[in-house]
């Protein structure tokens, strides 16, 4: 799972990379409720690394997605400085091999209708459309539990097939 590109590596996730994952996750909340799920196995949270400092992350749930029985590609971000350098994508790759090594068909995510950019980045790496789904999002309170706020958006579900991979 882990790996290189360039001077950049790819690895799990650490309790000390939280105070470094607040922009990549929008917030230290949602970054700490990933860390939590990733703790419980639930999913599994990659970082991409160059320097030191972490450029890079992204989620993979392994249930409860929204395109079952596929594992749910989620949360991806590299950040601004860094990106074109093929740091998401290889987040991506790195994230369809832990998939595969437990056995998943697919991946699958699905990103905003209105997200041009994001479609056109992940059909580069092999995704094609799906269906267009009413995506259900919930904020959770790290130190709680809490759902502290909820929400739908309009996006399309993108699938791209493991064989081969892993
Ligand atoms: C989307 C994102 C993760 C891409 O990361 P990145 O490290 O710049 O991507 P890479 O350099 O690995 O690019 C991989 C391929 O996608 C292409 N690509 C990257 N960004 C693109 C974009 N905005 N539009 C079209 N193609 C794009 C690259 O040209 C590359 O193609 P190539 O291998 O043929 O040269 C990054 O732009 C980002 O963090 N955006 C903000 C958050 C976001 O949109 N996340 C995804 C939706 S949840």
């Amino acid at each position: 799972m882990p790996g290189t590109v360039g001077r950049v590596t790819i690895r799990a996730v650490l309790d000390t990379d939280l105070d470094c994952l607040g922009e990549l996750a929008g917030s230290r909340d949602r970054a700490e409720v990933r860390l939590q799920a990733a703790r419980r196995d639930e999913e599994v949270m990659l970082v991409a690394v160059a320097a030191d400092r972490v450029v890079g992350a992204v989620s993979v749930r392994w249930r409860d997605g929204c395109d079952p029985p596929h594992p749910w590609l989620y949360g991806l971000a590299v950040v601004a400085s860094a990106r074109r350098r093929g740091i998401g994508r290889a987040l991506v790759e790195a994230g369809e091999a832990a998939g595969a090594a437990r056995g998943a068909d697919a991946m699958s995510l699905d990103v905003d209708v209105d997200d041009e950019a994001a479609a056109a980045f992940y059909a580069r790496l092999g995704y094609v459309v799906v269906r267009p789904h009413r995506h259900r999002w919930r904020a959770i309170d790290p130190a709680t539990g809490e759902v502290t706020g909820e929400g739908t958006a309009s996006t399309w579900i993108m699938r791209r097939r493991l064989r081969g991979i892993g």
